[in-house]
């Protein structure tokens, strides 16, 4: 081959890789990957990290359930962002965090805020102002990040007494604050389909977003009898709200809502995985989970460890 020749096939290799990495999916959109994560102590059943099996070939992450800012559990009084500690504390204690982080690499731990109850009343997003709130948060929650040693923070607030913008800035000034103060490394959402609840969270999305690491999409939020493809539909559907969003999947061990692990949810991960559409699965809760040996926490981890190599 003459030199001309081979220089111009060079130009045209070189600008045939450019054009494969400009026209290859962005960085940004979600694609498979090996995210675990299990929320566990809402229950206090005394189910204890080491109970749960822990696949060593996947991200694995612990979310510890809830972090509230009430001040008790017999007469619930809302404590304007001063948080507490409303997880079973005798058995997911500093210790274990350390210890299950020392005995797992691939193990990180997060709390997460508000849930649906405390004691018999609804846990109420209810700050008296932005900034006081979000001073209280910051101090409360640095406080208990540091004692525990853990990595994360999960926003699980699902009933409101304020409004969507106060509600995107307490969490998302809270979320940068935390980041900025190398408090946490990462934060998630749990949102749900129910108007209120995507209403403050598509808010919340909206101005903070790039500082939300995953959304922890509640699909066992939906009806029971939800099929594979209605499933698959509600997928794409809160693929859009979230825009560039790494959405995982979920399913409730109790089996009372949403497609179950017995009814297809493997079906469809399938499927989505087969798309590079699952970042990852998670599951509420461990506490329910441990009567019937994380059966299904192994097969959620065994799959996502497959992932069809991306990412
Ligand atoms: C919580 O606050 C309410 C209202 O101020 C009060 O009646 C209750 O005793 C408080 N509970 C605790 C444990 O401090
Ligand atoms: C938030 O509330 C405002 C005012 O009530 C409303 O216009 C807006 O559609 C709501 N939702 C979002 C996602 O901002
Ligand atoms: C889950 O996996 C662990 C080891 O990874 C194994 O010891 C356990 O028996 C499995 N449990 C079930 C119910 O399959």
């Amino acid at each position: 081959m003459e030199f001309s020749k081979l220089f111009r096939s060079l130009w045209i290799l070189l600008a045939a890789i450019v054009f494969i990495l400009i026209l290859s999916p962005s960085k940004s959109s979600a694609q498979n990957s090996n995210l675990f994560r299990e929320y566990i102590g809402a229950l206090y059943n005394g189910v204890k990290f080491s109970d749960v099996p822990i696949n060593p070939n996947d991200q694995f992450h612990f979310i510890l359930a809830f972090a509230i800012d009430y001040n008790s559990t017999s007469s619930p009084s809302p404590t304007n962002g001063k948080f507490n500690i409303f997880w079973d504390s005798g058995n997911l204690t500093p210790q274990q965090v350390s210890s299950i982080k020392a005995q797992h690499r691939n193990v990180r731990v997060a709390l997460s805020l508000g849930g649906d109850s405390v004691g018999s009343s609804y846990a109420y997003f209810q700050p008296s102002s932005v900034t006081s709130w979000l001073s209280n948060a910051v101090s409360s929650l640095t406080r208990i990040i540091n004692d525990y040693n853990l990595d994360g923070i999960d926003i699980d607030y699902e009933h409101f007494k304020a409004d969507n913008q106060t509600f995107a800035e307490c969490i998302g000034q809270l979320i940068l604050t935390l980041k900025r103060n190398g408090v946490i490394k990462f934060a998630s959402i749990s949102p749900f389909d129910s108007s209120q609840v995507q209403d403050h969270y598509l808010a919340l999305w909206k101005r903070y977003g790039h500082l939300i690491d995953y959304v922890n999409f509640q699909f066992y939020a939906y009806d029971k009898s939800t099929t594979v493809d209605q499933f698959i539909q509600y997928f794409e559907t809160q693929r859009s709200n979230y825009k560039g969003g790494k959405i995982l999947t979920s399913f409730i061990s109790s089996e009372t809502r949403g497609l179950t692990p017995d009814n297809g949810f493997f079906t469809a991960c399938k499927m989505l995985q087969d798309r590079q559409q699952l970042y990852g699965i998670f599951v509420w809760c461990a506490d329910s989970s441990l009567a019937d040996g994380f059966r299904y926490e192994n097969q959620s981890q065994a799959l996502l460890a497959k992932r069809n190599f991306y990412n």
